[in-house]
This record gives C-alpha cells, structure tokens and sequence, in this order.
C-alpha cells in the first residue's frame, strides 16, 4: 500500500485507527481541523478503509510529526515506515529544515521506527503523557535533518 493525500473523507476511519492507537482519542472534527490549517499536511494508506495514517505540522522551516497511528490488524507490514519515509520527502519537498516529534519512553516499537527512519533523541520531556494507570511518562523529543 502505497501513501497518499490524507483526504477529508478519511477522518473518519483517522478517527477509529486513532482511538485503536492510543489512550485519548482525537475525534474526526479535532483531526478535520488540524488537516486544515494551511501549515498541516497528512498521509494515509488503504482504501477503502483507512488502514494508517501521519499528520504534520511545518512551523516556519520546521516540521512536527503530531501523530501517527496503524490499524492494529494491519501493524508489522511497512505501512508506518512508509508514512514516515513519506512524509520526510515531503517536507524535504516544501524546504523544511528539520523533522521533529515527541515519543513515549514506554513504546519501543515507535522508537524503533523513528530510529530506523533516521531520528535522533534531541532532548526528553519529564512527566509529558498521561497515562490512564500509572504515573506520567517521559517523552523523548528526536529530530532529523532533512
Ligand atoms: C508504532 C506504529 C505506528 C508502527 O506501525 P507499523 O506499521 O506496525 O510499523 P512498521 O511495520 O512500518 O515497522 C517499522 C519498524 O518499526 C519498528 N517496530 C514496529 N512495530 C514494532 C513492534 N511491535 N516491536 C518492535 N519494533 C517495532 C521496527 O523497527 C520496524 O522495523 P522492522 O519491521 O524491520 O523490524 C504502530 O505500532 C502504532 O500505531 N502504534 C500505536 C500508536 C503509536 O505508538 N504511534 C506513534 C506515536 S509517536
């Protein structure tokens, strides 16, 4: 499966891989207006249904992964390093400097993806995510050149 636009008439199924992805879900209106603002950009995979998918943010030469989720039956197959690698070359594309995001220090699998993509941990962030059981949970902020 190939990345593409992420399209209004995939925030729904944005919606459902989200809440599939991560304690607090974001609704289809939350994701609807991130996509909208004119510094967003998102891709998505499967079609029909949306199956994975990566919203960013390009902020003044700088850009954010501000989230990323894969439907759980169809994790293990490339699709986020897909998005990932995509998304590179698209703000590479717009003249983005650099790349950043924020990861729980509990989820390996993301760390993992984001090192094998090239990022590298710049700093870390105490206490940054709620969990719904247990104490807060550090973030490591990583960036990649583009
Ligand atoms: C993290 C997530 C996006 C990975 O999606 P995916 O499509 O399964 O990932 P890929 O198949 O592209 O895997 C790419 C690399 O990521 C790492 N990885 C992915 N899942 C992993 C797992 N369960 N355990 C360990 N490493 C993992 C591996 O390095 C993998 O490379 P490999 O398959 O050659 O070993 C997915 O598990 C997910 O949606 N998790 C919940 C939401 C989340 O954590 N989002 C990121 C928050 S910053």
């Amino acid at each position: 499966m190939i990345p593409r636009p992420l399209r209004t008439d995939d925030l729904d199924g944005a919606a459902r891989v989200h809440a599939a992805a991560f304690d607090t879900p974001w609704s289809a209106e939350a994701l609807g207006e991130i996509l909208a603002a004119h510094c967003s950009f998102g891709l998505g995979v499967g079609a029909p249904e949306l199956c994975g998918f990566i919203l960013c943010r390009d902020l003044a030469g700088e850009a954010e992964i501000l989230t990323l989720a894969v439907d759980p039956a169809f994790r293990r197959r490339g699709l986020a390093q897909a998005l990932v690698r995509d998304a590179i070359d698209r703000a590479a594309t717009m003249g983005t400097l650099a790349l950043f995001l924020e990861v729980a220090t509990d989820n390996p699998a993301a760390i993992g993806l984001y090192e094998g993509a090239g990022f590298r941990q710049v700093g870390l962030r105490r206490g940054y995510y709620a969990r719904a059981l247990g104490p807060n949970i550090d973030a490591l902020v990583m960036r990649r050149d583009l």
